[in-house]
C-alpha cells in the first residue's frame, strides 16, 4: 500500500485533493494529512474521511522540523504532495512575514525531510518514492490584456508578497533537483474554484455576500481577467503529473477559462437567481445594485492565463469541467452547506472582513 503526505489537507485544494484520492484509489493508498489547521486549514472539510483506517491525521507546523522528521521516520513515505501555504495575496500585502516563514522555509523543511528519509548512501533516491510541490501561475507576473499566455518556460516575475514567497519556494524545489537529482515535480496551477473554498477568495465571498444581500466589493475597474479551473480537475491533474509525468518537470495547469472579474460576478448573480426558488425570501435582494466598486489591490495583477499544452502533451490532462457546469456544482455546493459557511464565518472572520474592507 503506498503511502501518501500530503501538507495542507485541510485546506480548500488539499481537502478537496484528499476525497479526490480516496474516491480513486479507495484502500490502495494510505494518506496522512500533516496541517497547522490556520485560519484556512478546517477538519470539517474532511469529517466525511475522517474515521478511514488509512486516513491520519497530524496536527503540525511545516515549519517545525522535529515533528516533520519524526513524520518520515514513522512512516514509508513514498509520495509527498505539498499544498501547505498561506495562500491569500490581501494577506501577504498586509502581513508578509508569515508567508516567507511558511511558504519558503516550510517548503525547505519538507525538503531536508524527504531528502533526509528517500536519500542512499550513493546519493541517489529510493526508487518510486516522489514530492510534489503545488504552486501557482502567479510566480509568472502579469500577461497584457491583449494577449500570450503562461508556459513553463516564462521567466518568474512575481509581484505580491504571496507570489514572491512561493517563486522562492518553487526556486528552492529547483534547486533540490539540480543540486541532488531529488526528485520532484512542480505544478503551477490557475485559480481554483469549488467546494470548500474559504470565503476570503473571489468567487465564495461573492456568493456570500450576496445571499445575505451584503455588497459585493470589487476591486479596480473589475477587468482584472482570471483563468479559473473547477478544483476537482486541478486534483486530477496533480495525480496525473506525479505518476505519469516525467520527473524534475514543471507543468502548467490551467482551464482555458478567461473571465473578468465582473463577468465572474454577473455569472454568480444570475445562477444564484435561477437556482433559487421564488418562495426563497434572499432571491429578491439578489441585484446587480449590490455591485461597489472599491479601491484597487496594491500591485494588482492584470491579467493571468496558462497554456496547459505540455501537461497535455505529455500526461494526457485536460480541463474537463466547463465554467457554466463547475459554478452551478459549487453554488449548489454552498446552498447545501450554509452550515459549513456559517461556522468559517463566525469568530475571527468578520475581523478580517472589517480590517480587509471597512475603509476601502
Ligand atoms: P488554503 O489557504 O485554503 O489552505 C492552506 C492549508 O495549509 C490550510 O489547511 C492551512 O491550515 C495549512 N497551513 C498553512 N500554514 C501551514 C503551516 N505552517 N504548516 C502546516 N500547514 C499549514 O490554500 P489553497 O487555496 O487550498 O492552496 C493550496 C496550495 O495550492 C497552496 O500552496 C497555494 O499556493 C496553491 N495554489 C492555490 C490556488 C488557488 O486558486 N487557491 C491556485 C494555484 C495554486
Ligand atoms: O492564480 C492562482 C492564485 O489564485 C492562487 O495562487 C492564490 O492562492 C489564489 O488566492 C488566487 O489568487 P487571486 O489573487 O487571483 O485570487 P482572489 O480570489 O483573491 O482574487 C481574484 C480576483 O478578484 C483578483 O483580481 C482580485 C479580485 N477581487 C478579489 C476579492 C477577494 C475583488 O475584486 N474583490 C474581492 O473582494
Amino acid at each position: 500500500m503506498r503511502t501518501y503526505l500530503v501538507t495542507g489537507g485541510a485546506g480548500f485544494i488539499g481537502s478537496n485533493y484528499i476525497h479526490y484520492m480516496f474516491k480513486k484509489y479507495g484502500n490502495e493508498i494510505r494518506i496522512i494529512n500533516v496541517d497547522k489547521l490556520t485560519y484556512a486549514g478546517n477538519l470539517e472539510n474532511l469529517a466525511d474521511i475522517e474515521n478511514r483506517e488509512n486516513y491520519t491525521f497530524i496536527k503540525a507546523d511545516i515549519c517545525d522540523t522535529e515533528k516533520i522528521n519524526a513524520v518520515f521516520a514513522e512512516n514509508d513515505i513514498q509520495r509527498v504532495v505539498h499544498f501547505a501555504a498561506e495562500s491569500h495575496v490581501d494577506r501577504s500585502i498586509k502581513h508578509p512575514e508569515v508567508f516567507v516563514k511558511t511558504n519558503v522555509l516550510g517548503t525547505l523543511v519538507m525538503l531536508n525531510a524527504a531528502k533526509a528519509a528517500w536519500e542512499l548512501p550513493d546519493g541517489s533516491f529510493k526508487p518510486d518514492h516522489k514530492f510534489l510541490h503545488v504552486s501557482t501561475d502567479e510566480v509568472y507576473g502579469s500577461l497584457e490584456e491583449d494577449g500570450g499566455y503562461f508556459y513553463e518556460t516564462t521567466p518568474y516575475a512575481p509581484h505580491s508578497p504571496y507570489s514572491a514567497s512561493k517563486a522562492s519556494s518553487d526556486m528552492l524545489v529547483k534547486a533540490y533537483m539540480d543540486t541532488y537529482k531529488f526528485p520532484a515535480n512542480i505544478t503551477n496551477c490557475s485559480n481554483n474554484y469549488g467546494p470548500y473554498q474559504f470565503p476570503e477568495k473571489l468567487i465564495p465571498l461573492m456568493i456570500n455576500n450576496a445571499l445575505h444581500g451584503r455588497k459585493l466589493p470589487v476591486y479596480g475597474d473589475g477587468k482584472n481577467v482570471r483563468d479559473w479551473l473547477y478544483v476537482e480537475d486541478h486534483c486530477k491533474g496533480i495525480d496525473m503529473v506525479q505518476e505519469k509525468g516525467r520527473l524534475f518537470e514543471t507543468y502548467n495547469i490551467g482551464g482555458h477559462n478567461e473571465r473578468q472579474n465582473l463577468q465572474i460576478i454577473h455569472t454568480i448573480l444570475e445562477t444564484l437567481r435561477e437556482m433559487l426558488p421564488d418562495s426563497d425570501p434572499r432571491k429578491a435582494g439578489i441585484t446587480d445594485e449590490l455591485i461597489t466598486f472599491v479601491e484597487d489591490r496594491k500591485g494588482h495583477d492584470r491579467r493571468y492565463a496558462i497554456a496547459p499544452d505540455k501537461i497535455r502533451a505529455e500526461v494526457g490532462w485536460y480541463p474537463e469541467t466547463t465554467f457554466e457546469v463547475g459554478i452551478r456544482k459549487t453554488i449548489e455546493w454552498y446552498f447545501e452547506h450554509e452550515e459549513w459557511m456559517n461556522h468559517v464565518t463566525s469568530g475571527d472572520y468578520q475581523k478580517y472582513y472589517d480590517d480587509m474592507y471597512s475603509n476601502r
